[in-house]
């Protein structure tokens, strides 16, 4: 069903880092139960680990239902605030239950377990035994979602961001929470070559697009949540069939206002690096999961070089395309 490819260079060696351990690319044999939505293209594959693979065709014959609620993105795209955001909304602002229960169960990560190496739980099973309607959080492509998903069509929401922002983010969560501890240029080298965990970003987010129409999608972007909160709520309020007051919908734009959200333990992946401690054996330092959750934050630290170049890279992405990044 999948063919793998270990990734060798001295440069995917350069980049393992001990949470995961080494990296294959993950290749879709026959994709040909895909939705073909609005141009046919081949659906991209993945970079994950091994271990993933040994858990692949599990995912792909995981059971979906239509009352489940997938949130999809590529990592450091705004996936907790989206995942707190949708899980509100559609549980009529339950603040109660939103404090007492962690994200993190409230919104499951799909394929945590499966390539985070040490880690004592099963998440596959946590979603395939979760409470109805359940919460899913995924980082995988449309090629390694399962199946199902493409019959059975449960609500989608993808959520995308700058390959730029999204990518010195990626680098400060692989130091601190995979321990990378190699220098910054190897991991955007790594990134701009494609052998990063779950690259390549671009095809990722493009292969969800070109089916957000025929799979009814709810597609965000993370600048529009930061720079038009109110109509996101709007749209999301819409996608769930559930209408609040404005009053409602200015108390949850504060909720999820960075600052409201990074002192949310709730919320605010404090409990990811717990566990990143309890597995590793070492303190985490230096580094909170919400880290400064601004639109052009990566010109602060990328070079102008690295700037030219991932500018350069995702042009040659994009052309053909109808999508941009905002
Ligand atoms: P930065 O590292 O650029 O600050 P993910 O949840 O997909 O891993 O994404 C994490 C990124 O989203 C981090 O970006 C984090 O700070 C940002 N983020 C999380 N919650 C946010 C919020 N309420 N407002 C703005 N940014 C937020």
């Amino acid at each position: 069903m999948f063919t793998v490819k270990p990734l060798e260079s001295p440069l995917a060696k350069a980049v393992e880092a001990p949470m995961h351990g080494s990296t294959v690319e993950v290749h879709l044999n026959d994709g040909s139960y895909l939705p073909t939505g609005e141009k046919p293209r081949k659906p991209t594959h993945c970079v994950l680990t091994p271990k993933f693979v040994t858990q692949a065709e599990r995912i792909h014959h995981l059971t979906v239902y239509e009352d489940d609620v997938w949130i999809l993105s590529f990592p450091k795209c705004g996936t907790t605030w989206t995942q707190e955001m949708v899980w509100l909304i559609s549980h009529d602002l339950d603040y109660r239950t939103a404090s007492e229960v962690n994200l993190l169960d409230r919104s499951v990560f799909l394929e945590f377990s499966a390539f985070v190496l040490n880690y004592p739980g099963d998440t596959i099973e946590q979603v395939e035994k979760a409470t109805r309607p359940r919460h899913i959080q995924c980082h995988l492509p449309i090629a390694l979602l399962p199946k199902q998903i493409w019959t059975v069509r449960p609500k989608l929401i993808y959520c995308a961001r700058n390959p730029k922002d999204a990518s010195v983010s990626f680098f400060h969560h692989y130091r601190h929470l995979h321990g990378y501890r190699g220098p910054m240029p190897d991991f955007l080298d790594a990134l701009l070559t494609d052998q990063i965990l779950f690259g390549p970003q671009i095809p990722h987010t493009l292969d969800y697009w070109n089916v957000r129409r025929e799979m009814n999608i709810l597609f965000l972007h993370f600048e529009e949540m930061k720079t038009n909160m109110s109509d996101v709520l709007r749209r999301v309020c819409r996608y769930f069939g559930k209408s609040y007051s404005d009053q409602q919908l200015a108390t949850l734009e504060k909720h999820l206002s960075f600052d409201v959200m990074k002192n949310n333990k709730s919320a605010n992946n404090s409990c990811v690096l717990e566990l990143v401690e309890s597995l590793s054996g070492k303190k985490v330092e230096n580094f909170q999961f919400m880290r400064k959750g601004k639109i052009g934050s990566h010109t602060e630290e990328l070079s102008e070089e690295y700037i030219k170049r991932f500018d350069e890279y995702i042009t040659k992405h994009l052309e053909g395309t109808d999508f941009r990044f905002k």
